[in-house]
C-alpha cells in the first residue's frame, strides 16, 4: 500500500500549480485548459461511487485535440454557483455535478464562496470522446487556483477523479496510468492511493478518431458502469484480465512495441464492451458504423499496417497506429464511413493554468 503519493514526472500539472503560485491566476479568478484522453486500458466500474474509486487501474493517452478551457471566478455574496457550457447555462444534473465538485474544493479551502464557471468544450459532448475528462481536469486546475489551494499534481489528479474518473488522467500529457489504489483498509487510504501519473513510453503513435455519431449517448457511462458491475457475469473475469493487460501494456510502451500496445488495447476495449453486452439489460454503444470501422481496421492489418481499434462509451472508434501511417489509416477509415468525421490526434499536453491574455 502506498503511504506517500508520488510526485515524480508530473511536470505539466506541477508547472500549472507553480504558475498559479507565481500569480498568473489572480486570486479568485483562474482559467485552465485540459485535453481529453483515450484509455488503452479501460476504466470501467467503480468500487466506491462517492469517492470514485475504480475496480481496476487504467492507462491512457492524452490527445492534442479538443481542449476544454474553463474559467472559475469567485462570486462573493452569491447564493449559489452558476455555470455555462459553451455559453449555455448549465442546469439539472450537469449543474449538480459541477456544484458538488466545487463543494469538495470549498471544503478543502475552508471557503463558503460560490463561483461562476464558464467552460468551452471543443469535443462533442457526451459522444464517448471523453468530454468529462478534459472538463473536470480543467475545472479541477482552475477551481483549485481560484480558491487559493496549492495542490501538487498528485493531489490535483485525485481531485479531478472526484468529478469524473477519467479526468484524473487528463492532468498529464502523453501516457498516464490511473492507479486503482489499495482495495483493503480504510477508505481514506484508498482515496489517497488512487491518482494518475505519467508512464514512460517510447512509441510515436497517432490516434485516428472516427466520429461516426456526435450526438449524446442514451445511457450515461455512470449508469452503464453501475449496471455492468451489478449484473454482468463477465465483469469480474474482464477486470482480472485487465490487470494482466495493464502489466503487458506498460512493458510494451517501454519497449516501443506498437503491435503489442495495439493488440492489448483492442482486446481490452472489446472485452469491456463484452461486459456491457452481457449486462441485464444490455448496454450496447457500438453501432453498425462502428463495426464497419472495425472491419476496415482488420483489413488494414492484413495489408500490413499496424492499426488497432478502441471504443469508449459511444459508437466512435479511435484507431491506434504509427504516426507515419496516420494519413493512410485516416483515408481508409474516411472511405469506410463517408458520413463520419475523421481526425488525426497525437499525444497531447497535460492540464495547465492560462496566463492573462492567453
Ligand atoms: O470517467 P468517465 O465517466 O468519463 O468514464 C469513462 C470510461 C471510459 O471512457 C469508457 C473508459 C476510460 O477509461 O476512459
Amino acid at each position: 500500500m502506498r503511504t506517500e503519493p508520488s510526485t515524480a514526472g508530473t511536470t505539466a500539472a506541477a508547472a500549472a500549480v507553480v504558475a498559479g503560485r507565481a500569480g498568473r491566476a489572480t486570486a479568485g479568478d483562474a482559467t485552465a485548459v485540459a485535453h481529453p484522453n483515450i484509455a488503452l486500458i479501460k476504466y470501467w466500474g467503480k468500487r466506491d461511487q462517492s469517492l470514485v474509486l475504480p475496480w481496476t487501474s487504467s492507462l491512457s493517452m492524452t490527445l492534442d485535440l479538443f481542449p476544454t478551457t474553463t474559467r472559475v471566478r469567485l462570486a462573493p455574496g452569491a447564493g449559489h454557483d452558476t455555470a455555462a457550457l459553451n455559453g449555455v447555462p448549465a442546469r439539472g444534473e450537469t449543474l449538480r455535478r459541477i456544484t458538488g465538485f466545487l463543494d469538495l474544493v470549498r471544503e478543502t479551502a475552508g471557503s463558503g464562496r460560490r463561483a461562476v464557471v464558464d467552460t468551452r468544450n471543443t469535443v462533442p459532448t457526451g459522444a464517448g470522446l471523453a468530454s468529462s475528462a478534459s472538463g473536470f481536469a480543467a475545472l479541477a486546475v482552475a477551481a483549485a487556483a481560484a480558491y487559493g489551494l496549492e495542490l501538487d499534481a498528485t493531489a490535483l489528479s485525485r481531485l479531478a477523479r472526484r468529478g469524473s474518473g477519467s479526468a484524473s488522467r487528463s492532468l498529464f500529457g502523453g501516457f498516464a496510468v490511473w492507479h486503482a489504489g489499495p482495495d483493503t483498509g480504510p477508505a481514506a487510504a484508498a482515496d489517497l492511493g488512487s491518482y494518475a501519473e505519467p508512464v514512460p513510453a517510447v512509441i510515436d503513435p497517432a490516434l485516428v478518431v472516427a466520429v461516426v455519431n456526435a450526438g449524446p449517448k442514451e445511457v450515461s457511462s455512470r449508469e452503464a458502469m453501475r449496471r455492468t458491475v451489478g449484473t454482468s457475469p463477465l465483469f469480474r473475469p474482464w477486470a482480472a484480465s485487465s490487470r494482466d493487460d495493464l502489466a503487458g501494456m506498460r512493458a510494451a510502451l517501454e519497449r516501443g512495441d506498437i503491435d503489442a500496445v495495439g493488440e492489448i488495447a483492442e482486446r481490452n476495449a472489446l472485452g469491456m464492451h463484452a461486459t456491457m453486452l452481457a449486462a441485464r439489460p444490455a448496454v450496447r454503444y457500438l453501432s453498425p458504423a462502428t463495426v464497419t470501422v472495425l472491419d476496415r481496421v482488420l483489413r488494414l492489418r492484413r495489408e500490413g499496417v499496424a492499426a488497432y481499434s478502441t471504443m469508449d462509451a459511444g459508437p466512435n472508434v479511435k484507431v491506434l497506429c504509427r504516426r507515419a501511417d496516420a494519413e493512410r489509416v485516416a483515408s481508409a477509415v474516411r472511405e469506410a464511413v463517408p458520413d463520419g468525421t475523421v481526425l488525426v490526434a497525437g499525444p497531447g499536453p497535460g492540464a495547465r493554468l492560462l496566463g492573462e491574455g492567453e
